[in-house]
């Protein structure tokens, strides 16, 4: 082989190393839903049993904050908890719940891009 070709693969194999560092230092979010989240609210985020039974918006697309795309207040529900829903900024770095926030109002969308069908959200106020 070319010295030209041995290089390249040389290259290669570095980028291939980072690329799995970087992976490994930074889950996927979808791995951190699977691996704190969804116990409780599914892999789909419609919620487990019996949590979707006693707590409706355990089911995202149930959700008055997904719909409402708040954010902030997703944010602090994730980061300190709400109701039975434990928070997690001892576990969690914060970028990652930022990153949760947006998973889980992406979860909820439905096909036709509606965050949440207002009809089946409970009323609360
Ligand atoms: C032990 C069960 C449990 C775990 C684990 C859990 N949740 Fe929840 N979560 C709940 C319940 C129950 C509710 C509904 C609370 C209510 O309505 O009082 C909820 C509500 C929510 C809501 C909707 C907030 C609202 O009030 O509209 C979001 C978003 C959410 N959880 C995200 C997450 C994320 C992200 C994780 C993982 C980092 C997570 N949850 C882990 C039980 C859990």
């Amino acid at each position: 082989m070319s010295t030209a070709g041995r290089t390249s693969q040389r290259v290669l194999a570095a980028v291939g190393l980072l690329a799995m560092l970087v992976a490994g230092c930074r889950p996927q979010v979808g791995e951190l839903w699977s691996e704190h989240c969804a116990e409780c609210h599914g892999e789909d985020g419609r919620g487990v049993e019996p949590q979707r039974t006693f707590y409706p918006q355990a089911d995202l697309t149930r959700s008055e904050l997904i719909a409402d795309n708040a954010r902030g207040s997703l944010y602090q529900r994730i980061a300190f908890g709400w109701g039975t829903m434990p928070g997690f900024k001892h576990k969690m770095r914060q970028r990652d719940m930022e990153r949760l926030v947006d998973f889980s109002i992406e979860l909820a969308r439905r096909p036709d891009g509606t965050a949440a069908n207002p009809d089946e959200r409970p009323r609360r106020r």
